[in-house]
């Protein structure tokens, strides 16, 4: 007899959609400098939870185009601009946060990089239940990260590192934006 494989079925009740108040919040535990970020991952959070309402071709797609510019800029920053300078006070890279929130971006590159393939291949008269799922776990996948970020790591960040080191990221992050609009 053969075996069921495992399907995997995702617990969604703890999701929690974005609100204004709670974010307001989180903005006054977060140092100015690292400002941009917590408000990127607002406006994303807020898309994740359309993402979540099901399958919607113009939505997907706005999502999937919105996802590839944050793991272009946003994820990069984080690790280039924000890791980088944490690794002055954490030197320790194989285990701890530098290692997991590397690891979690990578995880989140790897399922978008599905994602697009399922949505590149896909007929809008008739979605296949994998797209769906899959753009399911994506949404819950980046709501998890952001979660995590503002709730736990942005705030400590902020404590953690130094005025000039925040000022620093901060004035990278503007550098690169505005060569880019430039
Ligand atoms: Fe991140
Ligand atoms: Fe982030």
């Amino acid at each position: 007899m053969a075996r069921p494989s495992y399907q995997p079925k995702l617990d969604l009740t703890d999701w929690k959609k974005t609100n204004t108040q709670e974010f307001e919040k989180i903005r006054s535990i977060v140092a100015p400098e690292l400002h941009s970020f917590i408000e990127e991952h607002a406006a994303l959070s807020q898309l994740m939870d359309q993402v979540r309402e099901g399958y919607h071709t113009e939505l997907y797609h706005k999502a999937l185009d919105t996802i590839a510019h944050e793991l272009e800029h946003h994820f990069l920053y984080e690790e280039k601009y924000i890791l980088s300078r944490l690794a002055n006070h954490i030197t320790e890279t194989e285990v701890g946060p530098i290692a997991k929130l590397k690891n979690e971006h990578n995880i989140i590159r790897k399922h978008y990089q599905e994602a697009m393939v399922l949505f590149q291949n896909h007929d809008p008269e008739n979605p296949s239940q994998e797209l769906v799922q899959k753009m399911g776990l994506l949404a819950y996948l980046l709501k998890k990260h952001i979660e995590k970020e503002d709730h736990y790591l942005f705030p400590l960040f902020s404590v953690i590192l130094t005025q000039e080191e925040k000022a620093a990221i901060a004035h990278d992050v503007h550098l690169h934006t505005s060569t880019r609009k430039g």
